[in-house]
């Protein structure tokens, strides 16, 4: 029987970076992410066989076993390891997101195919946090150290605060008071995570104490930004993303493209606007309450692609 899985993509408010060494976060599923569909094989876990597909990746699948070498093969590897899978499978994954935009597109992969995984096996079905929890084997392999909020945001979907702090995670669904109507731009440039990663990881070695004081001020930012989703002060919050991409470009993590989108997103009546995800490229996010068609319209007469979406109250699962 082929079982199936779907997952969120998701965008970071507030908070990205920080994240990683134990500052809350605030995160939004939207509805672009994955889906993924596994049949059982004849033979061992070793025969088995995943295709991906990705948008703007590649026309075709990509197709991978686990013993390749490849990151795709080590991910899907790790994978059948944290679902226990013993036999043979075939998996097939398709993610209606761009690949290193920023969007969780690989959480989104790791999270449809662990439920598409988990589901050969007879019994209840896993909790969101179960699944996210096997799905980050699957998203070290492509972040090395991943805060595990994409995949948290990929299987539970909604408005939530995320913090990982002394390898606890803690997860609070955030009740919007207004329904968030979200622009996001691309900048075109595809980014690593692990890059983006590894390059704030060397910045606080190199300068420590003025990392330390964005990431406390970054902290601040994630109580109003909590706060103003709550009370529906969509001013509040937009001044919050506006002052978290000040500190994220003071970081090195903004290129003149993000800071060309969050521009005309402001120039055309955006609250607040900053990159979202890991940068250096990527996606920026820009918060729209009077509707985000003429932040998306003016991004492609600027030469950029966007879409919109809307995140309502209570959407967590
Ligand atoms: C990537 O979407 C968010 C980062 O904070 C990395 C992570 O938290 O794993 C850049």
């Amino acid at each position: 029987m082929t079982m199936a899985g779907s997952a969120c993509g998701k965008v970071i408010l507030v908070g990205e970076h920080a994240v990683v060494y134990g500052v809350p976060a605030i995160v939004v599923g939207i509805d672009h992410g994955a889906t993924a569909r596994a049949v059982r094989l004849p033979g061992t876990r070793g025969d088995s066989e995943l295709a991906v597909r990705v948008e703007g990746l590649s026309a075709a699948s990509i197709a991978v076993r686990p013993a390749d070498a490849t990151d795709l093969g080590a991910a899907f590897s790790a994978l059948l390891e944290a679902c226990g899978v013993t036999g043979a499978v075939r998996v097939e994954a398709i993610a209606d997101l761009p690949a290193g935009a920023g969007l969780g597109c690989s959480a989104a992969l790791g999270v449809a195919i662990t439920r598409a995984l988990l589901a050969l096996e007879p019994g209840p079905s896993a909790s969101p946090d179960d699944v996210a929890h096997r799905a980050t084997a699957w998203e070290r392999v492509f972040h090395g150290n991943p805060s595990g909020i994409d995949a948290a945001a990929a299987a539970r979907g909604g408005c939530m605060l995320y913090r990982r702090a002394q390898g606890a995670v803690a997860i609070e669904p955030i009740t919007a008071a207004r329904a968030l109507v979200l622009a996001i731009g691309s900048t075109g440039i595809a980014q690593s995570t692990r890059t983006m990663v590894e390059h704030v990881a060397t910045l606080r070695v190199r300068e420590p104490e003025r990392v330390a004081s964005a990431f406390d001020a970054i902290a601040t930012l994630t109580g109003v930004a909590r706060r103003a989703i709550e009370s529906g002060d969509l001013v509040l919050l937009g001044r919050a993303m506006d002052d978290n991409q000040r500190l994220l470009a003071t970081l090195g993590l903004s290129v003149p493209e993000t800071d060309a989108l969050c521009l005309a997103a402001r120039q055309e009546g955006a609250l607040g606007a900053k990159m979202t995800g890991s940068g250096g490229g990527g996606c920026v996010v820009a918060l729209c309450p009077a509707g985000a068609e003429g932040v998306v319209s003016r991004w492609q007469r600027d030469g950029f692609s966007g879409f919109s979406t809307v995140v309502g109250a209570n959407e967590a699962r």
